[in-house]
């Protein structure tokens, strides 16, 4: 066992011999993960401001049922239980929450910042036994593989939007929440189709990938994307986060959309 897995399992919460700022990374990840649940969990119970001419903000996309145009089957259905609030956005937000939820760099950077397991590599955390995630609740992560799936079908549509946002009431245009969408599903897709359950899927069950030429392509294309995941999982979550207060602040006029074309 080497010098610094003797501090990692013996020393009190916090003790460690390294002397650069490892705080710092689970300090930021805590920030940015807690202000993006509490201004995403705000946004998606608002049920208003969700739209904006062609533009539909993506924490609401696919509108199942709502009140806007973009409603794919209608206003609220009649079956929706009265004493429960409704939004468009709780029908389809927990498939992209989840997904984020149960990734494989969020696991390893929240089971730091959230509850300090271990803060970092090689410092000392506040317990004495591992239980990892072969046991209730954490083996639930495994579920990952699926909303990847789930995810796949969101992202569909969310290139659809994109593609709408170009569609004015006049013709084909380009205003600034046009970029906006169209920035947005390109991070997404970047996150996506790097995820380390989708690479396995398209090259990872191979024992010989070199076998399947078409595959190995993919596969080394998926494995390009994902060397930057957590960069890919960064990005795409501010900018989600940046699309739903674009449209937003269009929709309450605070903001206005500007037409480049
Ligand atoms: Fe991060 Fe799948 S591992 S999205």
């Amino acid at each position: 066992m080497s010098a610094p897995d003797v501090v990692w399992k013996n020393g009190r919460f916090g003790q460690t011999s390294r002397r650069d700022t490892w705080w710092l990374s689970p300090t930021l990840v805590f920030l940015g993960f807690s202000a993006f649940i509490i201004y995403s969990t705000w946004a998606a119970f608002q049920n208003q401001y969700y739209t904006f001419g062609p533009y539909i903000s993506p924490f609401y996309s696919p509108e199942l049922f709502g009140s806007s145009s973009h409603a794919l089957f209608g206003p609220k259905p009649h079956w929706y239980p009265g004493f429960l609030p409704f939004s468009p956005a709780f029908l389809i937000l927990w498939i992209p929450g989840l997904f984020r939820v149960t990734c494989y760099y969020y696991r390893g950077a929240y089971y730091k910042s959230f509850w300090a397991d271990p803060p970092a590599c090689t410092v000392g955390e506040p317990r004495k036994i591992y239980l990892g995630e072969r046991s209730f609740p954490l083996i639930m992560q495994n579920f990952h593989r699926y909303f990847l799936r789930l995810s796949y079908i969101v992202w569909f549509f969310l290139v659809y939007d994109s593609i709408k946002s170009f569609i004015f009431p006049d013709g084909f245009g380009i205003g600034v929440g046009s970029l906006v969408l169209t920035i947005n599903v390109i991070l997404l897709g970047g996150y996506v189709f790097g995820c380390h359950a989708f690479r396995h899927l398209i090259g990872g069950v191979f024992d010989r990938i070199s076998e399947h030429p078409v595959r190995h392509k993919l596969y080394d294309c998926v494995s390009c994307l994902n060397r930057g995941h957590k960069n890919w999982a960064w990005a795409s979550l501010f900018w989600v986060g940046f699309a739903d207060i674009y449209v937003r602040l269009c929709a309450m006029g605070i903001w206005h959309d500007w037409r480049i074309l």
